[in-house]
């Protein structure tokens, strides 16, 4: 018997370009799983639209609406688990989850950093790099945990940083190794191809 493709939510609150992405690899077949809704904290995310022109379903939800961020994410939950959702992929998903959201989903909620954490986290890692003057960054995908871009990584690979680099360059760059990393990384979840040991992930290739 043919195995269920496993089904994805992807978050984002903004431009969804590594959303686009994925859904892209999703449509040709490339990642063997199925986007079974997008989710987002703001209804006029520029990747709301992205989602209808890849005909997924499009959800978003104002946390303003709601008296506290337990029953907005209460009301998350619940609309995840109608839609049988396996795995959450966050894509510039701009709000810190609540451990009611993380314990409904042990260890399948993925984010993409556009950074070689653990250096700088946070929104604004790209800039923050450049700023430093670090001479490499990077991207990293990892499994969220409780703390803020933090839990066990998947997948990271570095990006050089030239004296000579603008910051919209770098940014570039760092983008354009994002919409590799990512389907690579979702790749092997949905193929259940690795297995974590404490803050290891194991992969088998
Ligand atoms: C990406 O750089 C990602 O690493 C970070 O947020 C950004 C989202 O960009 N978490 P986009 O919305 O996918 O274009």
């Amino acid at each position: 018997m043919k195995k269920a493709l496993k089904r994805l939510a992807v978050f984002a609150s903004g431009r969804g370009s590594n959303f686009e992405n994925i859904a892209r690899q999703v449509k040709k077949g490339k990642i063997r799983a199925e986007i079974a809704l997008f989710f987002s904290d703001n209804p006029d995310a520029p990747a709301m639209e992205k989602a209808k022109k890849f005909r997924i379903e499009a959800l978003a939800l104002s946390p303003k609406n709601y008296s506290s961020k337990e029953i907005f994410e209460k009301e998350v939950v619940r609309i995840l688990n109608e839609r049988r959702i396996d795995i959450i992929v966050l894509a510039g998903y701009m709000r810190i989850l609540g451990p009611d959201l993380i314990r409904a989903f042990p260890q399948r909620i993925v984010n993409i950093h556009p950074a070689l954490l653990p250096a700088f986290k946070g929104a604004h890692a790209i800039r923050d790099a450049y700023e430093y003057g670090a001479q490499v960054t990077g991207v990293t995908v990892h499994y969220v945990d409780a703390q803020v871009d933090h839990g066990p990584i998947i997948l990271q690979k570095e990006v050089k940083i030239s004296p000579k680099d603008s910051l919209d360059a770098l940014e570039k760059k760092v983008h354009k190794l994002e919409y590799k990393l990512y389907p690579r990384a979702i790749k092997l979840l949905v193929a259940g191809k690795f297995k974590i040991v404490g803050r290891k992930v194991l992969i088998f290739r």
